[in-house]
């Protein structure tokens, strides 16, 4: 009797224990209550689908971009340009119907230099953007969707430097409160089934 009562109990605290809802089956993420929990970063992000009109300081962006700067690349050849788009006029261009403010970051390469190695530290680059906006508190996502059209017709009216090419963007912007990656993320596959120990 008392074995089955403590495993109640224990079932019972799982149930209520931080991540654990039927959207992550997965690896839960941890969730804002254990936001000074130190993985919180790389276990607390997910892919922003609703954002609200607002800004984007100029002071967060300093410090995503100054991150996306900070990313390490291979013989650190540091291959990335970043280009802002603020321009409401484009970013509907590039997403129709985005939310006022947002903003989009394109990671592009030199043509020449888009070698595979080239392409992993421009997702390394991304990959640092997309979570130092959600470390402030922002709202982002990443896109690929978007690049070929990028590519094709809107690299002279964004300036991207002349023989460079869009790899990928990151739109950032203002989220409403309360959600958060255990409300928003998408499930992930179960540890056991992606690791092998030997
Ligand atoms: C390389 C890459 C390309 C992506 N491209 C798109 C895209 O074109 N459009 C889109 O809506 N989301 C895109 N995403 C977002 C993914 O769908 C999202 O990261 C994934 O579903 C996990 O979401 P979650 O972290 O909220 O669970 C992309 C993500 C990555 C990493």
């Amino acid at each position: 009797m008392k074995r089955l009562i403590s495993s109640v109990i224990i079932l019972g605290l799982l149930a209520v224990a931080p991540g654990c809802n039927s959207k992550t089956t997965g690896i839960p993420a941890l969730g804002a209550a254990e936001s000074d929990n130190p993985t919180a970063i790389t276990m607390n992000h997910y892919a922003a689908r609703n954002f609200t009109n607002g800004m984007v300081t100029q002071t967060e962006l300093d410090q995503i971009l100054a991150a996306g700067a900070r990313a390490p690349s291979a013989s650190n050849r540091q291959p990335w340009h970043f280009t802002v788009v603020q321009s409401q006029n484009l970013t509907n261009q590039i997403i129709p119907n985005i939310t006022d403010g947002n903003i989009l970051i394109i990671i592009s390469a030199f043509d020449g230099q888009t070698s595979d190695q080239v392409i992993l530290d421009c997702a390394l680059a991304t990959q640092s953007i997309y979570l130092t906006a959600q470390a402030l508190g922002l709202g982002s996502r990443i896109y690929t969707g978007p690049i070929n059209t990028i590519n094709q017709r809107f690299k002279t009216d964004l300036g991207l430097p002349s023989g460079y090419s869009a790899v990928t963007l990151v739109r950032v912007g203002r989220i409403p409160p309360g959600v958060d990656a255990v409300s928003a993320a998408s499930s992930r596959k179960p540890l056991d089934s992606l690791v092998t120990y030997k």
